[in-house]
């Protein structure tokens, strides 16, 4: 199936099971912006507790913070939000779309990169074993004539975008003949600047309000606290701050479902670490962060790192760990090194010493910063496509049924458990109530007693419920029941009082972080 097919079956597939739904749905909606349903919340949840005992819980020398949403507007003025965090802007004239221009540029590099590709693929079929891939691409004549072409868009582009030069941004892509997806014409207005940040604002017009932002990251409200928390905690560098919240930003283009929204919430964990030894921290925490993706089990293969090569003027090292999503591979975690930039720019707009007194140096200075930066919407996007299987299932007659399944992790399973009677008749519902009330107090369970067996499993399979207890009439002579397992659909024969310990060593998110 063409992964497009299988992207708009796994967005479909969280309506229709209540994972995601659209904002404001009876309203037609509201761009960009999702809500999350009975699954979808469990399952943020326990990304999100992932996350936080990771860092908090594991890492003594890292605490959490929940700073607000609104901050003071000079705060976006020091991080150099209010001046910068913008995109560049292009519509086409024909079919009204607006675009940003570096993404128009991007994906026509991807293009010729497919093209590559194709070459490459096709070569490795035809030499089999005796393929030198790397040969190939610096000898073949279309390889190394697409190779030069991209070469050349990236050596522009990056001139344009760090010259911030939109003229040229726009030439680039008339250069390129990149033509509207929808009208399929070169109709381009000029490119402009388009700040992402939400304003709204604070106290009554007559007592004269003041424009404020809704925050487009987290991690100011660690910077601005870093000394509070630093003093009242007692903090020694290196040390860390983290912090989960909603961030927002007005995306130029929203799209690919909950991939980029313009509600969010983020993930960042800010590490002060001496000037110095940053690149060092840097270093640990692209593997650390690494390991924190892979040991969900979902193939290392599907991930890499994309290194920056254009840095960000703050930063003196930078990182995206890319998942590969059905519509390829893409960001889903930044990590950066980003000097002392945030805390000096604060010590100037407010006026405050942002130091750091060290007891063993003797001297106070402004610690240097590693950041790591995860979108939850994100990270549930790649759990989810990960997870998301269609199985074709051999029937004893020869027939075929497929069979829809979210393979997640158990830990982060929405329920782990469903509880169902075989039949609703000879006291078994009973049996199964009462295992629901002992076993709720450790795990969120389902009792389930509508539809054959057989439907009640495939809807447990299309929520992802790693484990479902049946009760039969064996269970009356003998304290059995069954566990079937959702990925392998086997069967085992267990006594009722070994279920908690059976099931709490599986769901055990403490087995994970074990291993981090
Ligand atoms: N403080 C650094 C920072 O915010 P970023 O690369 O802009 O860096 C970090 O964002 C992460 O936040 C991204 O890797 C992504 O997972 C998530 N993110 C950013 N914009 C998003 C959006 N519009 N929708 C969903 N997630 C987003």
């Amino acid at each position: 199936m063409a992964q497009e097919d299988v992207f708009k079956k796994l967005v479909a597939h969280c309506k229709e099971y209540g994972y995601v739904f659209p904002s404001s749905e009876i309203y037609d909606g509201l761009s960009a912006v999702y809500d999350y349903g009975q699954y979808g919340v469990e399952l943020k949840n326990n990304i999100k507790k992932y996350w936080w005992d990771s860092m908090v819980l594991l890492n003594e020398n890292i605490v959490g913070l929940d700073s607000a949403i609104f901050m003071h507007p000079t705060i976006w003025k020091a991080s150099g939000h209010v001046d910068a965090f913008n995109d560049p802007l292009i519509d086409n004239k024909d079919s009204k779309k607006r675009y940003r221009a570096d993404v128009l540029i991007e994906e026509h590099i991807a293009k010729i990169e497919e093209k590559i590709n194709k070459e490459v693929d096709k070569a490795r079929e035809r030499f089999g074993a005796a393929f030198d891939e790397a040969k190939f691409r610096e000898t073949n004549p279309r390889v190394t004539a697409n190779q030069t072409r991209i070469d050349e868009i990236n050596r522009r582009f990056s001139e344009a975008l760090n010259a911030t030069n939109l003229v040229e941004i726009k030439q680039i892509i008339i250069d390129n003949e990149i033509v509207c997806p929808i009208s399929g014409t070169r109709n381009w207005t000029d490119v402009r600047q388009f700040n992402l940040m939400f304003s709204t604002e604070m106290g009554s017009t007559s007592e004269g309000a003041s424009k404020i932002y809704l925050r487009p990251e987290t991690a100011q409200g660690i910077f601005v606290n870093f000394l509070n928390v630093q003093k009242t905690g007692r903090m020694k560098l290196p040390f860390g701050i983290a912090q989960i919240g909603k961030a927002f930003r007005n995306e130029i283009v929203a799209r690919q479902f909950i991939f980029r929204m313009r509600e969010f919430e983020q993930m960042e964990m800010q590490f002060f670490v001496q000037p110095g030894t940053e690149l060092d921290w840097f270093k640990k925490w692209k593997e650390t962060r690494m390991n924190w993706h892979q040991a969900l089990g979902f193939g290392s293969e599907n991930y890499r790192f994309h290194d920056h090569v254009k840095l960000a003027h703050y930063a003196n090292a930078a990182t995206d760990i890319e998942f590969k999503f059905p519509f390829g591979f893409k960001e889903v975690e930044g990590i950066h090194s980003r000097t002392d930039y945030d805390l000096k720019q604060h010590q100037e707009y407010s006026g405050k010493k942002m130091q750091y007194f060290d007891p063993e140096k003797g001297e106070s200075y402004i610690p240097f910063v590693i950041e790591t930066s995860i979108g939850v919407d994100r990270m549930f996007l790649q759990v989810i496509s990960a997870a998301y299987f269609e199985d074709i299932i051999k029937k004893e007659d020869g027939s075929t049924d497929t069979r829809i399944v979210l393979r997640l992790p158990a830990f982060l399973a929405p329920v782990k458990l469903a509880v169902m009677p075989l039949v609703k008749k000879d006291g078994l519902p009973e049996i199964a109530e009462k295992i629901v009330q002992n076993l709720k107090f450790d795990f969120n369970c389902q009792y389930d007693d509508k539809d054959s067996i057989g439907r009640r499993y495939r809807r447990q399979d299309a929520i992802g419920t790693p484990y479902c207890i049946t009760i039969d009439h064996q269970t009356i002579d003998d304290n059995t029941v069954t566990i079937r397992y959702r990925d392998s659909m086997e069967q085992e024969r267990v006594s009722i009082d070994k279920l908690t310990a059976i099931i709490k060593e599986k769901v055990s998110l403490q087995t994970l972080l074990k291993q981090l």
